[in-house]
């Protein structure tokens, strides 16, 4: 089969998640392929309007949830402009799944502090539901989400759901005149509200992700609460095309996020160029 053959998937659902943001649900058209397909939180794939060409997103969805994926994106270009235009019943392309994974397996038995910003929740939200859907086998979950504004924030439905669970722990924030007058979350910027939010890194790992100005000032205050770096995760969406290490537009030094991510460590992003 030619690798760059994409599956055929029918749009199942369409959720505007804010004014520019929407999450697709996506079902195989082919009950076979349904059947067969697997992959694990963290993963990727190259979704295609005909005729448009291919954008990149995350897996948003769980792997415990069988029977379609889900994904989210910004419009922002070409791609996700057609994407927007197509309705229920509309027919997409999708190459996948790509990369490697969030390691859930060293998680277990651990605790799992999620930091994300923005649309970064995306492919946070895929390991959030598949550590809900096996709870039993994790200590404790918090989840750290900020967003620019009220109007920002992505899977309200879900953040919802969240707060009203007594598993978990969620955090959700806003940048500071982003609230609105029933807003009753926190206001402050990621880094600071993690800061006092204080979740213990004994026994615990964390997963982040968000625009890089988060990132770089969420990291050191994961350090300062006592997150060493090879327990720190992360994944990179970089300019990816091919998506399996063919195109070479992903590369950071000899890094493909492609194929070597595109999860990695803190400890390993350290170690990239300084271009990066
Ligand atoms: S996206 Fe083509 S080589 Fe990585």
């Amino acid at each position: 089969m030619n690798i760059y053959q994409p599956y055929l998937m029918r749009i199942e659902e369409i959720i505007d998640e804010t004014i520019d943001t929407r999450t697709l649900r996506l079902s195989f058209q082919d009950p076979k392929v349904a059947d067969e397909f697997h992959f694990s939180a963290g993963q990727f794939g190259e979704y295609s309007v005909f005729g448009e060409g291919e954008s990149t997103f995350c897996i948003a969805s769980p792997p415990t949830r069988r029977g379609y994926i889900e994904c989210s994106f910004k419009v922002c270009g070409k791609v996700t402009r057609a994407l927007r235009r197509l309705d229920v019943g509309d027919t997409i392309g999708f190459r996948g799944p790509y990369g490697n994974r969030f390691p859930l397996d060293i998680m277990k038995g651990k605790s799992i502090v999620f930091i994300a910003g923005g649309i970064g929740l995306a492919p946070v939200r895929c390991v959030i539901w598949n550590v809900l859907d096996r709870r039993s086998e994790f200590k404790d979950v918090t989840v750290v989400y900020g967003a620019r504004s009220v109007g920002d924030l992505v899977y309200k439905r879900e953040l919802e759901e969240w707060s009203k669970r007594d598993d978990m722990r969620l955090v959700a924030t806003v940048d500071p005149g982003g609230e609105t007058p029933d807003w009753k979350g926190e206001v402050g910027f990621v880094p600071t509200v993690l800061q006092k939010a204080a979740p213990s890194p004994e026994d615990a790992y964390a997963i982040i992700c968000g625009p890089p100005v988060m990132i770089k000032f969420t990291m050191p205050m994961l350090t300062d609460l006592g997150f060493p770096d090879d327990r720190i995760y992360t994944t990179l969406e970089n300019r990816m095309k091919c998506g399996i290490g063919k195109c070479g537009r992903c590369n950071i030094g000899p890094v493909y996020v492609c194929k070597d991510g595109p999860v990695f460590t803190a400890d390993q992003i350290k170690r990239l160029p300084p271009e990066f």
